[in-house]
């Protein structure tokens, strides 16, 4: 099947996934002007824990890549029920969900209340936003309407200003504009409009074809390819691998002997301001491994800035995921059978 064919593109997205994804830079326009209500400025803290589940998590994974950089204040991400041991009175909580109904982050809230903790909480509704309203508590209310995975503007952008009103810049405002611009110019260069040989993430989708995807970047990047991998679960419904360098080199670097190694497309993510020591890593890599791999795409982050360089690369792999759904024959909209789960966990059926 083309990717060039508009027709073709329509029939295969039935909730006009392509038109989210097309307003993905004005959404993290608007992101950046969201605030808690009732505001800060908070205590700045002994260390700060976001706790989220799947798509609420992956604005906390991005926090943490660029906090780890230069920040002194430990930023902890944390997915599942309650919150770690080390989380007490001196902690920010920051508790993400998107619909607001998640039970693992909803329990998470509970034990910040119940430690003392300072908890503010980011959600477009729901129980999560009930118990805000209930507490008085600050909390981000962010526009309902679409799937969590897509809302990743509205689910990052307000944690660097929550962070900022607790006195830790994780991203300089000049970062945050060289990003907005370069979503601006990845918006034309990936969309359905643009042809297949001049758009990088329809050619990457055709390249991963029938393929299993494996994804590796970088410390940076790290978060990114498991972001990949999450979006290519939950859109195109497949099976994907993800790993970071230099960690991957010690141990999945021997899977690469396996005959199912052809069945694989290996996708590097690069970026222009990582390390010598990782970029001669990713270039062994390469002479390694590259031969065993079914093919071998690399990409490479836009800007300097930690927000440009992560941002443009989810973006580049949330269309490439886009496309490898409508090449499928798969809508890249719901998640059926995380919905089931959801149902059942509440009691309901099926
Ligand atoms: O992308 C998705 O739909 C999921 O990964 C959800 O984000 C996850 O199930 C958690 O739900 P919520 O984001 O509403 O807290």
């Amino acid at each position: 099947m083309t990717l060039d064919d508009p027709a073709a593109i329509a029939r295969g997205d039935a909730h006009r996934t392509r038109e989210v994804l097309a307003a993905f830079p004005a959404q993290c326009r608007e992101a950046v002007g969201l605030r808690p209500e009732p505001g800060g400025p908070f205590v700045r803290p002994r260390a700060v824990i976001v706790a989220g589940m799947g798509g609420s998590a992956a604005g906390a994974d991005l926090l943490a890549a660029c906090a780890a950089e230069r920040l002194d204040v430990p930023v902890l991400v944390h997915r599942g029920y309650g919150l770690p041991a080390l989380v007490g009175q001196r902690d920010l909580v920051i508790v993400v969900s998107y619909s607001g109904d998640t039970a693992e982050t909803l329990s998470a809230a509970e034990a910040a209340l119940e430690r003392g903790s300072s908890l503010v909480a980011v959600t477009a509704g729901g129980r999560l936003g009930a118990l805000a309203a209930q507490r008085n508590l600050p909390r981000v209310a962010l526009p309902t309407g679409l799937m969590p995975r897509m809302a990743l503007g509205y689910l990052f952008f307000p944690l660097l200003a929550i962070l900022k009103s607790a006195d830790l810049t994780v991203v300089k405002d000049s970062e945050v504009d060289e990003a907005l611009v370069a979503l601006d110019a990845q918006a034309g260069a990936l969309g359905p409009g643009r042809p297949a040989a001049e758009n990088e993430a329809k050619r990457l989708a055709l390249a991963l074809g029938s393929r299993l995807p494996v994804i590796y970047g970088g410390p940076l990047t790290g978060a990114v390819a498991y972001r990949w991998k999450t979006d290519l679960a939950e859109n195109a419904k497949t099976f994907a691998a993800a790993g970071t360098l230099p960690e991957m080199n010690h141990n999945e670097i021997e899977a690469w002997g396996s005959p199912f190694a052809r069945q694989m497309q290996l996708v590097l993510l690069r970026d222009h301001e990582e390390t010598p020591e990782i970029a001669r890593r990713f270039a062994l890599l390469r002479e390694l491994i590259g031969a065993a791999a079914g093919g071998i795409s690399e990409v490479w982050a836009r800007g300097t800035g930690c927000a440009a360089r992560l941002l443009s690369l989810i973006t580049l792999g949330q269309w490439t995921s886009f496309y490898l759904a409508i090449l499928r024959g798969v809508d890249p909209w719901p998640v059926p059978t995380l919905d089931a789960l959801k149902t059942r966990l509440r009691g309901g059926a099926p």
